[in-house]
Parts: C-alpha cells; structure tokens; sequence
C-alpha cells in the first residue's frame, strides 16, 4: 500500500504542522485497513496561531464589499461543481455512505455556496421613517470577528458550508475544526474557497480532537461567535463556555424524529419513506427518522412489509453500486447501536428484523449493522425516547391523530417530524401542532432543503437556526444607524412630543 497523505493545518494560508509534531489517521469505516490520510494531532498552540492569523485578517475582509465576496463564493461553487465526484468519493471513504449520499452532501455544500453568494448582492437591513422632519434611519448587519466553528462527521461537507459560508459572506474570518473522523471533505471544501480567491488568513483549518482543539478555540477571547453541530451533552458545554465569554453560540443537536402514519396514508409511499428517513446515512442523520407513530389500522400491515423491505437492503461499503446502506462511522458509533438493541429487547419491545452486526466476508473490517425495527414500542421506552444515531426504527401503535401527535411531541428533542395522511386537515392540524422546527407532509423526515430555516426546538438547540437568511443572524449583529440632516438638535421622545 502506498503511503497515506499527510495533510497539515492551514493558518495564515499557510499548510503547517501542529506544534506538537503528532498525526492522527483517518479510517475508512467500511475497511478500516484503508487509511484516508494522516491530519495533525493539534493543540490550544495551533489554536492560538489560527485565531491570530483569522483577526489580522479580519481587518481587511470585514471592508470587502459584500457583492465582491459572494463572487468569491459563487466561484468556489463553480469549482465544487467541477470536483464534486472527486469530493464524494473522498466523502464516502472517511465516512461510509453510499455515493449518491456523498454527492448530495456536495451538492449541499454547492446549493450553500449559490444561495450565500446571491446573498451578498442583499445582505438586506431596513430602512424605516423617523418620527422627525429631517431624519434618516437604517439598520444594517456588521460581523463580529473570528467564528470558531465545530462540526460533525455525518454531513462532513454541507454542514461545515451551512457554517463557513454564511460566516464569510458577512464579513467574518473563521477558524474551523473539523470531526476527527472526516476532516478531509472540510479541506477539500476549503481548497475550492482558496483557489477562487479567499484571502489568506480568512478560512483557518485546525485538526484534532474536542478537548485539545475544540475547548481552546470556544475558550478564546478573541472568537466571537461559536458555531456547533454535534452532541447535546457536547452543546451544552459549548453554552456554558460561550455564555462566560459573551459570545455568540449556535448549537445544533440531537434529535428523534417521528414519522405519523394514518389509517388513509398511502402505505406504498408511507413504506419507501420510511426506509429511506430511518436508513439512509445508516440512521446518522440529525433528522433521521427514529419513530415510526402509526394508527392501529394499519401498523400490522406496514410493520410487516417495513420488515420484508429491511431485510432486503444491501449493506456494503457504499462505494459499490450495489450498496443502499453503509457503516457506522465507526467502533463506539457501533457499540452504542449494539446497545440500543439490547436495551430495546430488555424494554419488552419486539425485534421485527435485524439487530446484529454484520461482519461476514467484505464486511470483516468494517463498522456494519443490520437495518433494524422494533415494534411494539411505548412511548416512554429508551429506545422511542433517545437518540441512538444508527439504523434502528422504534414503531409505536396510537389510536388517533391527537395520540399521535402527542407521542411525537412527548421527547426532550424538536428537530424534525413528518405525517402521512390524505387527509388535508389533519395534515394542517399536524403542521400546527407538531413542535419541530421542521415539519414534512407525506415526505420522510430527512432532506431539508438549504435555504429554509434550518434547526430545531428543545433540545435540538439554542433557538439559533442555520440555512435560509435566519443563519446570518448568527454570524453577524444589527446596527441601527439614525442620521439628522436637519441642522438643529432633536431629540427623540422630547421635541415630538405634544
Ligand atoms: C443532519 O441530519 O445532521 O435535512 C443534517 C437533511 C439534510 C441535512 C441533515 N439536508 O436530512
């Protein structure tokens, strides 16, 4: 085998190794022998360096005018799009899903990419009049600095996008750290910026883990905002951390989404959907579908075709064809899906299909579970309750459309949520009563599009949400600008006043 790639940190536009001179290896989740390259090992001294390099250039960038800064996002798009297979292929080695999964994921990054550089011809702000003769007033958006940004393996590219881009586009520098398990789509993302023209110093890459690179980067004084995506017990530090340092936080999490199933849905749709929310990613989708809340009419039946089809995915390393679903992304990943089933079988609930690893012949090295559902589940059991991040689907029987929803409702999470059903007013009532931040109508509950609103209620997150214009709220502060060309003083609430 040949040599595996080293790839350094980028500081300054400079690739540099890590002050403490180690690696890491990046593994391949289908094939562990595979390693995908080897990153730096780095510490709060390669922290410091980037944040440095990301405020010297923040002088200069934040006075790029706005329009000329999405050219350089849309030619970073144009780039992706002539990389793009070259970037899923990569995607799929470091992180396991199938091809068509990866390239979505760019694609995701490139739609990002689009939307973010048409913003910079609108960045809009208001103006609105003055309750004086001879006033002006306007609110306009500013940035705030350095953005320390800190993202998962599961979306390696789209989701360090929804980050990196908005950030830019206002006028930010970044430093970023990616997951440890798939640092490489973030480098192959930050290359097409660097070749379309993004200054040095401007997008910062560190690699390495949370606790040497992830908690110096929130901790310092000079990063203003913090951008996460990951754990809710990992979130919940970055607050505490953010909240001592004044800074702006966006925190996106966990989540355990329901798919609502009623006695009119079309079971052939309810049935496809459902495999595709639940096993797509191998479950590793923040929105996976991970309750299947089904009225008794029809429960026994999709449960039992839900199983037939399950059982018939083809689970491989998902750059082969044939592959509908790949591997967890890799050992404690699996050891937690393993858990979960042990736990679901102790509950009471009842194994309709999977529940074991799969490790026979081109699977030995790799991270493979079954695609697995239990039925007959209750409401308040672990596995209907917490989010396992795998191919597990928990279906729960209800009898009614208020049940439903108040089971769907009835979790610490609010991210996603769906409802089949032919019926137009229990569709609005759902959209009403659903308390996600993202609802779906006969669709599963994965496949958010990016220029919506894009995050969750509860647990899921801070009230912060990514995606649409509402992202650029975290990456940038209002400044009401008021302008007396009246030539005398006036003062507000005083001089109109009867
Ligand atoms: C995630 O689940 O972590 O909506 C992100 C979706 C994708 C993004 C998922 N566009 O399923």
């Amino acid at each position: 085998m040949s040599e595996p790639t080293l790839y350094k940190n980028l500081i300054n536009g400079q690739w540099v190794e890590s002050a403490t001179g180690r690696t890491f290896e990046n593994r391949n989740p289908a094939d562990t022998r595979e390693v995908v390259g080897l990153f730096q090992d780095s510490d709060e001294r390669d922290v410091k360096a980037a944040v440095e390099a990301a405020q010297r250039a923040y002088a200069k960038w934040r006075l790029v005018p706005a329009p000329k800064r999405g050219e350089i996002l849309f030619k970073a798009a144009q780039l992706l799009v002539e990389r793009k297979e070259q970037c899923a292929r990569d995607m799929t080695r470091e992180m396991g899903k199938v091809l068509a999964e990866t390239r979505g994921d760019v694609q995701e990054a490139i739609d990002m990419c689009f939307f973010m550089a048409g913003e910079g011809r609108r960045l809009y702000g208001q103006t609105t009049p003055s309750e004086m003769p001879n006033k002006f007033q306007m609110s306009v958006r500013q940035p705030l600095g350095v953005c320390g940004l800190i993202t998962p393996w599961n979306f390696p590219m789209a989701i360090p996008s929804w980050k990196i881009l908005p950030a830019l586009l206002v006028g930010n520098t970044v430093v970023i750290k990616p997951a440890s398990d798939t640092p490489l789509s973030v480098f192959n993302l930050v290359q097409c910026l660097l070749d379309a023209g993004v200054p040095d110093g401007v997008v910062n890459i560190v690699t390495g883990s949370g606790g040497s690179v992830g908690e110096p980067l929130m901790r310092h004084p000079d990063v203003k905002v913090i951008s996460f995506t990951g754990s809710t017990e990992v979130g919940g530090r970055v607050a505490r951390v953010g909240a001592e340092g004044m800074k702006h936080v966006s925190l996106e999490m966990g989540g355990k989404n329901p798919m609502i199933v009623m006695d009119d849905a079309n079971l052939d749709l309810v049935v496809e959907g459902a495999l595709w929310g639940a096993f797509g990613t191998s479950g590793q989708r923040c929105t996976a579908t991970s309750r299947l809340i089904a009225h008794r009419a029809v429960v026994g039946e999709l449960t039992e075709r839900l199983g037939e089809q399950a059982e018939r995915l083809v689970v491989g390393n998902g750059l082969d064809a044939a592959t509908q679903m790949g591997p967890s992304i890799n050992q404690g990943q699996l050891d937690t899906v393993l858990e979960y089933v042990r736990i679901g079988k102790s509950e009471g609930a009842r194994l309709v299909c999977g529940g074991a690893r799969l490790s026979d012949g081109a699977l030995t090295h790799g991270f493979f579970h079954q695609p697995t559902i239990f039925t007959d589940v209750k409401r308040n059991m672990r596995i209907a309750q917490e989010e396992i991040f795998g191919p597990v689907l928990s279906i729960i029987p209800v009898e009614s459309l208020e049940e439903a929803i108040d089971v769907a409702n009835d979790v610490p999470y609010g991210l996603s949520s769906a409802i089949y059903t032919r019926d137009v007013n229990a569709a609005f009532k759902a959209m009403r009563d659903l308390y996600t931040g993202i609802v779906y109508v006969n669709a599963p509950t994965i496949g958010a599009e990016i220029h919506l609103p894009f995050g969750g209620t509860k647990g899921t997150g801070n009230g912060h949400r990514e995606g649409g214009t509402q992202v650029l709220d975290v990456f940038s502060e209002w400044k009401s600008i008021y302008v007396d060309f009246s030539g005398g003083l006036q003062r507000a609430q005083i001089d109109n006043a009867e």
